[in-house]
């Protein structure tokens, strides 16, 4: 469905009409609706706190594609942005999948058409293509296989050395692989507009306000800001590093809602999120994308069951190909 039909959709059945949900409980409302329609709501670690808080299962795009595999309620409504509710779609075709907003893109998606990496392709035709996640159903099907941050290295490493690879669309994720890996990839020109936001300049003076504070970033960040990262990692690899790493302080590189999930896991200590280049008043970095689901527009999604994410039976065959290779590969030991 395209975005002016789901639009039209919406006006009929009232949804952009948000006069009279004002004095609504949207926490008791949505809580009311995942039972009656049998329900899952997955989240990613990126939504605002109360949305993180309602949802069923929060997590990083991986852990959230095998949930939305393996999801056995009616209606799986995803808090997150158009990508990761299409790849739920595809991997789980048979489910209704919504989403709250339909404008939730991502500007790693936006970067790459399909169109664009056809033609890529096939200037480079011995070329195996490893698309980030982070893309429209259309280019997964054209890929040949699929990663995300936190098995992107083990991805790579799968395939055959002399095997040479295009990978699209990050170029910041991208050259942190060819770092790991060693492997000589070709990159797409491609970035997050968030992760690329940070200042180098300001977390060197934030670090030296808090010297003792360990920093750790997420792969789609640049290289000069890696360079300073003690960890680098998914956002549930950070989550998992604040956890286990004995220091008290840290400054974290990524979207700032992943601070809610990581604060409620370690209360006792600091987390300083890393300043971008445009903040002056708050210096925590935040996705407009993701930012664009609130809990009106989540109970709204609920109670109309709209917007839909509709994937075309030919793409999502093709799509499921890579996703699923990427899946078995990050399952193995
Ligand atoms: P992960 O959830 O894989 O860490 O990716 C972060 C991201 O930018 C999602 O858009
Ligand atoms: Fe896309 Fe960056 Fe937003 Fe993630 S944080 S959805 S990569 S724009």
């Amino acid at each position: 469905m395209s975005f002016d039909q789901a639009k039209a959709e919406l006006n009929e059945v009232g949804y952009l009409n948000l006069e009279g949900t004002e004095n609504i409980d949207f926490a008791a409302e949505i809580k009311k609706l995942k039972k009656e329609k049998n329900a899952i709501i997955l989240a990613h670690y990126y939504q605002e706190p109360a949305i993180q808080d309602i949802a069923d299962f929060v997590g990083d795009s991986l852990q959230l594609s095998y949930k939305a595999a393996e999801a056995d309620a009616d209606l799986i409504v995803f808090a997150g942005v158009h990508f990761m509710a299409e790849t739920a779609k595809i991997l789980n075709p048979n489910k209704k999948v919504v989403l709250p907003d339909l404008n939730a893109g991502c500007s790693l998606s936006e970067a790459c058409e399909a169109k664009d990496l056809k033609a890529f392709k096939e200037l480079h035709p011995n070329h195996l293509v490893v698309t980030y996640v982070n893309t429209s159903a259309e280019v997964k099907a054209i890929s040949d296989l699929c990663c995300t941050s936190s098995n992107a290295k083990k991805i790579v490493d799968s395939i055959p050395l002399d095997q040479p690879i295009i990978f699209a669309p990050d170029k910041n994720l991208g050259a942190w692989i060819q770092k790991e890996t060693g492997r000589d990839m070709l990159l797409w020109d491609g970035a997050c507009i968030v992760h690329e936001a940070f200042s180098i300049d300001k977390l060197i003076l934030t670090h030296k306000e808090h010297p003792k504070a360990k920093i750790i970033a997420h792969p789609e960040s640049e290289d000069h800001i890696l360079k300073t990262a003690e960890y680098i990692g998914s956002t549930s690899g950070l989550i998992n590093y604040v956890k286990t790493n004995p220091a008290k302080e840290f400054i974290v590189a990524t979207e700032a809602g992943i601070l809610h999930e990581m604060q409620k896991e370690v209360p006792n200590k600091e987390l300083i999120p890393a300043p971008s280049h445009e903040d002056n008043t708050c210096a925590c970095s935040e996705c407009p994308y993701m930012k664009m689901n609130n809990m009106r527009k989540l109970y709204l999604c609920m109670k109309y069951e709209l917007p839909e994410i509709q994937v075309s039976k030919e793409i999502q065959e093709k799509a499921l190909i890579p996703i699923q290779r990427m899946l078995d590969i990050s399952a193995k030991k």
